[in-house]
């Protein structure tokens, strides 16, 4: 007998809809969970190749069902929250991100899939204009009759933070549009970058004020846009690159090629290594082109962004969740140099994960000094077969934390030994152990601590993760302030927090106000944050708790299916007997399957946790209730047929736009459908619904219907 196939193990195409569902929903959880370790943690727990990968069978299954893509999915959620001091911005347009190609195929495929969205024929010439991508940080110009009025990072795309006065600093950025009649309204959209030699410049002078020095180019740029005090934006030199626009009252021309051109002419800058390519062939000979000259340029780049040159075609192929479909940015591969691996350090995680660190002799890759690389888990050592003493090849691709790849056997110095993972936690001395996975059978690649609490590492971790962004997201209350705090003994549990003067009392401390690096101003602020969040979201809570398998999405999953605390604290509780109706509950939750399960009814019956609940419950003035859904569209929820001929849209076209506005497009009339679009030639779908008293429209009425939606 042989064993039924696990989703995960199928490929895209051999899913059931259920299956991809289930798998969707696995991988944002498991993305999710990547992404904190890399960007909240700085400490990832598997390769980039590994990392890509998930990503990519995640596209290919959204790709296959898009009737499944969630908005909150890996694929809807781009670079990171604004931060608390800038005044936040609501962009008019968002600002979204690119997919990515790795190769010339998915550059052919690419092409492919255009053609094929737009139907076009044979013969049709599909032009698709190429140039670098900048990497540095992207800004939103708002000109209002050609005045400067507004400029916006990017933010979490849909909210970015008010750069104005800083933007003002950069020479290359015009105040005003040199052109007669400007439009009411532009917006110009680009990369602020740092050049390499601004970047030396700047950390010479760094290293002569006694302050540390950046880590590239991009983060200098990034640190120097988001100073709070535009005096010091205005000394730290940088450019811009226009690349594209948001909302705009009209358009200067019909093609990416010709709006940038007048880009140019209004006082911007383009970027000089533009290119407009009839073929595959000429957008890869471009590629090539720009890839030979990349060391050369002066700053950096980390691939070419390639645009359908047609306007109305870019604003039919329009948007897929996070990106465009008419623009790709192509990958440059990743850079490497060889170093010395002079230790292995083990970190201990929130949940106990201990990574292993390599220590190295610093170097510089692609002008960046690395001195830290992950070396992800046992298994991963003991593949590569990496040992301290050895050479290692070092990797870094655009602003990834670098990778081992492999020792350089010829180096190997003869007294090198095989290195020996511990067995117990370096910090508390507890076992650590890899557990089996129940429903894979397999054991799981990364050892953890069994200390739980009483590891001051896993603790302190999971105090940060409370009060990261995520989750309770307390202004001024960072990775250092939790560590101070832990140190001084007066945090030790999230309940802690809120009751923070009491405890400093308690614990025999000063009050805040006089410790150093306070004062009045910020002990009373960070108070009053704190206070701010005794009224919070169900889902940041649930998330916040940090218990294992529960990231953000399985939060909100949570959330919405449980409605209120109350009523999930005490399914929870009873969900501790695992024959109980209220296990079997979560488990029948479509999206949380017997691992999370298993893992919630863990964290409720142990009953420290309860305890440790309850006294935050006792701190907290609110916990909300989770928000339902809120429709946005006349079409929200709604079931639509098309049938007949379509003809100022694809077919798929007018899916994939109904789908974006929350409708269900099913293939035939039953009398769950809301709305049958009816073009000409339609015959016996037309019949059904008419009998079925099924709202009918043509093509106009349902543009008009969606229509600014
Ligand atoms: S076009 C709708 N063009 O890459 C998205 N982006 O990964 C349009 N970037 O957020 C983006 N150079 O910060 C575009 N020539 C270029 C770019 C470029 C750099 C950045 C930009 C964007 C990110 C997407």
């Amino acid at each position: 007998m042989s064993a039924k196939p696990k989703s995960w193990d199928l490929a895209p195409e051999a899913l059931s809809k259920a299956q991809a569902k289930g798998e969707l929903m696995r991988l944002a959880m498991e993305i999710g969970e990547h992404d904190k370790h890399y960007h909240q943690d700085d400490a990832p727990i598997i390769s980039d190749a590994d990392y890509d990968a998930l990503r990519q069978r995640n596209e290919a299954i959204e790709a296959l069902f898009p009737e499944l893509v969630q908005q909150d999915g890996p694929s809807g959620r781009v670079g990171a929250a604004p931060s608390e001091k800038f005044e936040k911005v609501k962009h008019a347009q968002a600002m979204l991100s690119l997919g990515n190609a790795f190769d010339d195929e998915d550059v052919a495929d690419f092409r492919t899939r255009i053609a094929k969205f737009l139907n076009l024929k044979e013969d049709e010439v599909l032009e698709l204009t190429a140039e670098p991508k900048i990497d540095g940080l992207s800004a939103s110009l708002r000109y209002e009759r050609g005045e400067l009025v507004l400029a916006a990072t990017r933010g979490d795309g849909t909210t970015g933070e008010n750069i104005t006065r800083n933007i003002r600093t950069i020479d290359e950025i015009p105040q005003q549009l040199n052109m007669d009649n400007p439009p009411p309204v532009f917006e110009v959209r680009g990369e602020v970058y740092m050049d390499h030699g601004d970047f030396a410049a700047l950390n010479e002078r760094q290293q002569t004020d006694d302050k540390p020095p950046f880590a590239n180019p991009r983060n200098a740029a990034a640190g120097s846009l988001r100073q709070l005090d535009p005096n010091v934006t205005a000394q730290r030199p940088l450019k811009f690159f226009a690349y594209g626009w948001g909302e705009v009252s009209a358009l200067p021309a019909d093609t990416q090629e010709g709006v940038l051109k007048a880009l140019s002419d209004w006082g911007f800058q383009i970027n000089p290594l533009m290119s407009n390519d009839d073929s595959l062939e000429k957008t890869i000979r471009t590629y090539k082109t720009i890839g030979d000259q990349r060391v050369e340029l002066g700053y950096d780049i980390d691939g070419v962004v390639y645009k359908v040159n047609r306007l109305d075609w870019q604003e039919r192929l329009g948007f897929v969740s996070r990106a465009p479909r008419w623009a790709i940015a192509h990958k440059f591969p990743p850079e490497q140099a060889q170093t010395l691996l002079e230790d292995i350090d083990i970190q201990v995680g929130r949940t106990g994960a201990l990574t292993p660190v390599a220590k190295l002799k610093p170097i510089t890759v692609g002008g960046v000094v690395v001195s830290n690389a992950t070396l992800h888990n046992a298994d991963e050592i003991t593949r590569k077969d990496v040992r301290i003493g050895d050479t290692v090849i070092i990797q870094r691709a655009g602003d990834v934390i670098p990778q081992v790849v492999s020792a350089v056997m010829d180096k190997r110095p003869k007294d090198a030994v095989p290195f020996e993972f511990p067995t117990r936690c370096p910090v508390c001395d507890s076992h650590a152990v890899r557990e089996i996975n129940p429903t894979t059978g397999k054991e799981d690649v990364v050892a953890r601590c069994t200390g739980g609490l009483i590891c001051a590492a896993q603790a302190m971790e999971r105090l940060k993760h409370f009060v990261s962004r995520n989750a309770l997201d307390i202004e001024g209350l960072g990775n250092k302030q939790v560590e101070l705090f832990w140190e001084k003994g007066a945090v030790r549990t999230p309940a802690d927090i809120f009751n923070l003067a009491d405890k400093i009392k308690t614990v025999d401390l000063e009050p805040l106000e006089t410790w150093e690096g306070f004062g009045e101003t910020s002990a009373e602020n960070l108070f009053a944050a704190i206070d701010e969040r005794r009224s919070i979201e169900f889902d940041r809570l649930l998330f916040g708790l940090g218990i294992r398998h529960v990231g953000q999405t399985t939060a909100k999953l949570l959330a919405r299916t449980y409605g209120d605390w109350a009523s999930f604290r005490t399914a929870m509780r009873a969900a501790g007997d695992m024959e109980s109706e209220a296990y079997a509950d979560l488990v029948a939750i479509d999206g949380i399957g017997p691992v999370v399960a298993a893992a919630m009814a863990d964290f409720f019956s142990e009953p420290h946790n309860e305890e440790v609940l309850l006294a935050l419950e006792t701190a907290l003035r609110e916990i909300k209730d989770a928000e339902q859904p809120a429709s946005e569209s006349p079409v929200t929820g709604k079931t639509v047929v098309f049938t007949g001929t379509l003809e100022r849209m694809t077919r798929s076209e007018a899916k994939a736009r109904a789908e974006s506005l929350g409708a269900k497009v099913s293939g035939s009339v039953s009398a769950k459908t809301d709305i049958l679009v009816a073009g000409p030639g339609a015959g016996s779908k037309l019949k059904k619904a008419t009998e079925l008293g099924v709202t009918v429209m043509d093509e106009d009425a349902w543009l008009e219907l969606i229509a600014g939606s």
